[in-house]
């Protein structure tokens, strides 16, 4: 072989991109002391805003932000389910190209980790959904903006500059519900997620409830929400008829299949479900007309029922057989969750904490670099499994691991 063409080789080996990146990183040091970042750059994994969030908010705002109900077993089984799945990487395939890309309800999305709805973000940060909006926009993530949002989901659409999606907490008493709905559709959002899992007012709440008897009254300003004015009208309108607003409020949400369907019927959106988590369920939201479904226990805040999100999916996935896609979220906090979730027949995942411990510590650009790295995380997941499409991930990527001596 002459020179020559060693050289062209050897060019065109480097113009592919394949190498260089070596030198420098291989003697990277991980090891170190811990310590809190200083700032959002600092990040290498979502998990260090966690303790950057606690440090920036009032105990009382952490508490709200990181508990989970009763005695937190489903809080805690969101995170070791994922150690019940196994990856099952697949060698020497073509990833130097890897497309995040889907489209989901219409939509042509560029990564399939979306922002959840989390209420009252103006106790995390004063950019609060205006802040996240703007991070979601910069990086092309689609958010899910909360019915008890501090700021007007107009104002969230115009910081957004593209399509959202509106969660709502459906009601017996279909005016509210039709005032969110209107609202979501003159906002341009691309679909209405419907909450299911807080049955009533929402209860279990104990670390709060405890917080609460020795709170900083000052704190209470910054918990107003769009939907909580909503309701405080609501509310006077009960109080001067002589009802017990309480009562009426917990009773009006309790929702049942005749109150799906009329929610379905009073609005042009596509209708998400937010808060399944067994198959019976998912089949009875494809025969309701769903356009979706989100397996999720609300981040272990619904009731202590012990089922991790990660757990229950394969079971909805199989219900739902492919007629409408399935999301999930709850405990997810590294790409190889998110990997694990689509392996395991999920569409999108949606992440919560994560994105506010972001807000909470460095407003718009921790929110940011959230998204970068858990994007960045999935994607260095997809070249390890071989995978250079969201298409090409499927159940042949996962497996279960098997109990070891039990029944
Ligand atoms: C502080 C907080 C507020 C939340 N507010 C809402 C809400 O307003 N509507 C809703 O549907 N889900 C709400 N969720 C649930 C999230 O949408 C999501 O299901 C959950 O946070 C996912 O779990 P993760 O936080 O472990 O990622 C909230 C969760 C938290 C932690």
């Amino acid at each position: 072989m002459s020179q020559s063409l060693h050289r062209r080789e050897f060019l065109g080996w480097l113009l592919q991109g394949s190498a260089v990146l070596a030198s420098g990183l291989s003697h990277a040091h991980v090891d170190g002391p811990e310590r809190l970042i200083a700032s959002a750059d600092e990040a290498l994994t979502v998990l260090d805003f966690e303790p950057a969030a606690k440090r920036a908010l009032l105990d009382a705002h952490y508490t709200y932000l990181s508990m989970g109900v009763e005695h937190e077993v489903t809080l805690a089984a969101n995170r070791a389910a994922f150690t019940h799945f196994r990856l099952r990487p697949r060698r020497l395939v073509d990833v130097r190209e890897v497309d995040t890309s889907l489209d989901l309800l219409g939509m042509n999305l560029t990564s399939p980790i979306l922002l959840a709805p989390i209420g009252s973000q103006a106790a995390y940060h004063a950019q609060a959904e205006l802040g996240v909006a703007r991070a979601a926009a910069s990086e092309d993530h689609l958010q899910i903006v909360s019915m008890g949002s501090s700021t007007p989901l107009a104002e969230v659409a115009e910081a957004r500059g593209g399509p959202l999606w509106a969660q709502i907490y459906g009601q017996r008493f279909m005016p509210v519900t039709r005032h969110f709905l209107r609202e979501a559709e003159s906002a341009g959002c691309g679909a209405i997620v419907l909450t299911v899992d807080i049955v009533g007012l929402p209860t279990g709440r104990e670390r709060i409830e405890r917080y609460r008897r020795h709170e900083n009254s000052a704190c209470r300003s910054c918990h107003s929400s769009v939907g909580g004015t909503v309701g405080r009208g609501a509310v006077q309108m009960a109080q001067a008829i002589g009802l017990d607003p309480l009562a009426l409020a917990a009773r009006s949400m309790m929702l049942d299949w005749e109150i799906v369907d009329r929610i379905r019927d009073a609005t042009p959106l596509p209708l998400v479900i937010k808060g399944i988590l067994m198959g019976e369920d998912a089949e009875l939201c494809v025969e309701h007309g769903a356009d979706a479904i989100v397996v999720s226990n609300h981040g272990g805040r619904a009731e202590d029922n012990g089922f991790a999100s990660i757990d229950a999916l394969p079971d909805v996935v199989r219900a739902a057989a492919g007629r409408i896609p399935v999301l999930v979220d709850s405990g997810f906090r590294r790409g190889t969750d998110v990997f694990k979730a689509l392996a395991l027949g999920a569409s999108a995942v949606c992440i919560g904490r994560p994105y506010i411990w972001g807000l909470a510590s460095f407003g718009e650009k921790g929110v940011a670099r959230v998204l970068q790295i858990l994007l960045g995380e999935f994607r260095t997941a997809m070249r390890q499994m071989g995978t250079p499409t969201l298409a090409a991930i499927d159940e042949s990527h996962v497996d279960r691991v098997a109990h070891r001596g039990g029944s």
